[in-house]
């Protein structure tokens, strides 16, 4: 189905079971520990071996031998496949480092070999036992701070966020900026980050003949199948890969990663399963991280209020051939100003790569820009809310002919701003004190894009008035069984017990997948074409014209006459398969999202310890889906906005190369303790340009802007303006 003009009334609409807070469909296997994960697959692979993966102790240079000898005699072992047995395995088309094979060492922690033995405890003592010889190379790049001065910008197009060129330029920035008699330039720098998901990656590798099945924890099936061939040289015909529940993702898990291509190579040895997991301790290393970025912003004011110049520029690092963070992409569109500017520079680095953590891109860079608002308004001696408003714009500021489909930034920050109590800031820093508690609080803009991508599911009926949906689509802990279930049963006009949900299998068809905040309104819709086809079908063969057909309580109706759908499908059942595909509309219009973030935070007088004591989010984000799980997801990201802000960084070891901190006893993220009461508020949104769903992303959306927003209220609380993240203690003292 191609998605080319605004939808309009649907079936959807109804929101009979769409959009009804319903509890996930899986939530009981997963409590109840019977929803098997990658590592846990006994029942298609009850004779797995255990792969172990040696990682390497240098960042940079070669390894000159391996002694396996010693681990080839430890007890269980039945192979060892090291890095020096092949050449460098191709890469897959989403990899910028190389994940096995060959002698050059690229990053620390690269796999450079695999013990397989009976037991996982054999593998990883057998694993102890492997010599290998380095030949270091000097002249590692490690240091981000030092690199950045000679940094090149970024040729051609910027990837994802809004896809402009590196530079772009609009009016004339630096006269305007020049000119402005109010204006402020900072610098920001956000650190690295590790996805530091509740699962590692894990696989079991199964081959039959020439063809190889890998249950894995993915968020792209379709890139990992294709992947996985690349670098196997088998065509992607001959690979599977399943992931029916995946622990966790936020991007770490969007690509192929060593644990499947090791198990894959690990299984042909031994010709029986394999299963690798990364371990935690190597995860930081082995795999990708949000990388480090360097912000600089301007802005220039009129004594109005009014932005009239804005400059961002980023300088991220990352391995050769690799990306830069897109930190600047939200600035392109964010507040309105005729004269604007944003850049990205590059510097290649020698540290593990670099790549998408949730909301690549607008995380960082809003933890940057509304500080920087926060700052401006202060300047201007306005309220950080009324200055956003005043810098409000319905169009995309670089092209003013393409509006905003919609945009409802200001009413998100209003009532945000009604529901906790804004009034009751004092604007003056540092001035509310209870006992040794400085009291503050802080407000932040959201904004995250609305991306489309085609997505296909198949639909099947039966006998019994069962409706299956298959799709490679993931849930990463999303909610998407939940969503897709509901997507179907409207549809069909069944209960949701009706509808059976299979998902992450690359045999289905292939999906949007978890990545982007695109899940939820792409896989959806691609639902929605198949059963828009599935229900032409049914009309079809019971003689019903196709758009006189009602869909409702189990049964499809014309006229006076009512079949039960099980009985239309009869004993052979029917299938339809689909795919939501679509046009240039998003070229018309653009599609984003909008938060508007609020946070209270205590900080002890003496110590500088910040507690977080309120939040709130409130949401633009088009229809929502299920507001149960839609919610979930939004506290989650705002928890991980707290880690962004107080606590997350890999601490880089700038002589050796690499992230110290690689586990989670030193990674810090939040714990319930941290995390106080948090409410989260949608706004009544329906946007047709985004799908047949009127759907758009949240699960990022809760993330942006948030970090900014606990930096403002630790402002306001103590009068330290904090521009380096994460804002520990020794920052306040
Ligand atoms: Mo997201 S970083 O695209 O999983």
């Amino acid at each position: 189905m191609k998605f080319d003009t605004p939808a309009t009334t649907n079936p959807i609409d109804r929101m009979r079971v769409v959009g009804q807070p319903h509890d996930r469909i899986d939530g009981r296997f997963k409590t109840t520990g019977t929803a098997p994960y990658a590592y846990e697959r006994h029942d298609v692979a009850p004779d797995a071996a255990y792969g172990f993966i040696l990682g390497a102790g240098i960042a940079k240079g070669r390894v000159a031998a391996i002694d396996t000898a010693a681990a080839k005699a430890a007890p269980g072992v039945l192979s060892v496949i090291t890095t020096l047995d092949m050449p460098q395995l191709p890469k897959g088309k989403t990899n910028t480092a190389a994940l096995f094979g060959g002698p050059v060492i690229q990053h620390y922690h690269q796999a450079i070999a695999l013990v397989v033995a009976e037991t996982f405890e054999q593998a990883r003592d057998a694993t102890s036992l492997l010599r290998v010889d380095y030949a270091p190379e000097g002249g590692g790049r490690f240091d981000l701070a030092v690199l950045a001065p000679s940094a090149p910008p970024v040729p051609g197009d910027s990837g994802e966020g809004s896809g402009g060129p590196p530079e772009d330029r609009t009016g004339n920035f630096e006269e305007a900026f020049a000119q402005a008699p109010v204006k402020l330039d900072e610098t920001y720098t956000t650190p690295d980050e590790s996805h530091a998901m509740m699962e590692p990656h894990a696989s079991v590798a199964r081959w039959d003949g020439d063809h190889v099945t890998v249950w894995t924890s993915n968020q792209m099936i379709a890139w990992g199948k294709r992947d996985l061939g690349i670098t196997l040289g088998i065509p992607a015909e001959k690979v599977r890969l399943d992931s029916p529940y995946v622990g966790g993702g936020f991007g770490g898990k969007l690509f192929l990663r060593a644990d499947a291509v090791l198990a894959a190579l690990g299984a042909k040895a031994v010709g029986r399963p394999v299963k690798v997991a990364l371990t935690r301790p190597i995860m930081a290393n082995n795999t990708t991280h949000r990388p480090a970025t360097i912000q600089r912003i301007r802005i220039g004011a009129g004594r109005d209020g009014k932005i009239t110049a804005i400059a961002h520029e980023s300088t991220s690092g990352d391995q050769p051939g690799g990306q830069p963070e897109t930190a600047v992409s939200q600035t392109k569109l964010l507040y309105a100003g005729a004269n604007r500017l944003t850049a990205m520079r590059l510097a290649e680095m020698d540290l593990p790569e670099g790549n998408a953590m949730r909301a690549p891109g607008e995380a960082p860079g809003l933890m940057a820009l509304e500080i920087a608002i926060d700052e401006m308004a202060e300047k201007l001696n306005l309220d950080p809310i009324e200055f956003r408003v005043l810098n409000d714009t319905q169009v995309d500021p670089e092209h003013p002919e393409r509006p905003f489909s919609q945009r409802q930034l200001i009413r998100c920050l209003r009532e945000g701003a009604e529901r906790f109590g804004w009034d009751k800031r004092n604007a003056r820093p540092g001035t509310r004190r209870e006992g040794r508690w400085l009291v503050g609080i802080g407000v932040a803009a959201g904004f995250r894009n609305n991306l489309l991508q085609k997505s296909g599911a198949r639909v099947k009926l039966d006998a019994q008035g069962v409706v299956t949906v298959e799709t490679d689509m993931t849930d990463i802990g999303t909610g998407t069984y939940t969503i897709i279930a509901q997507t179907a049963a409207e549809m069909m006009g069944v209960p949701i017990e009706k509808v059976v949900v299979r998902l992450g299998d690359s045999d289905f068809p292939a999906s949007a997948g978890s990545g982007g905040q695109w899940g939820a309104n792409n896989s959806t819709a691609g639902v929605y074409a198949a059963c828009v086809k599935l229900r032409d079908e049914v009309a079809q063969k019971l003689g019903f014209n196709s758009a006189d057909a009602v869909f409702e309580d189990g049964q499809v109706r014309a006229g006076n006459r009512s079949v039960p759908l099980g009985e239309a499908a009869g004993a052979e059942g029917m299938v339809a398969e689909d795919a939501i595909e679509y046009g240039d509309l998003a070229k018309k219009e653009q599609q984003s999202t909008f938060a508007g973030h609020f946070v209270e935070v205590a900080v002890d007088a003496a110590t500088g310890e910040v507690r977080v004591r309120r939040m709130l989010s409130v949401c633009a984000a088009g229809r929502i889906l299920n507001p149960k799980s839609a919610r979930s997801q939004v506290i989650g990201a705002m928890t991980m906005g707290v880690g962004g802000a107080l606590m997350e960084a890999l601490s880089v070891d700038t002589r050796r190369g690499f992230f110290v901190n690689h586990d989670l006893a030193s990674y810090e993220v939040p714990v319930h303790a941290d995390i106080p009461h948090q409410e989260v508020v949608f706004l009544d949104e329906t946007d047709p340009m985004s799908s047949p769903m009127k759907a758009k992303g949240v699960g990022e959306l809760g993330l942006c802007g948030v970090g900014g927003a606990v930096a403002n209220a630790i402002y306001n609380a103590t009068g330290i303006r904090v521009r380096d993240y994460p804002i520990t203690l020794d920052k306040l003292i």
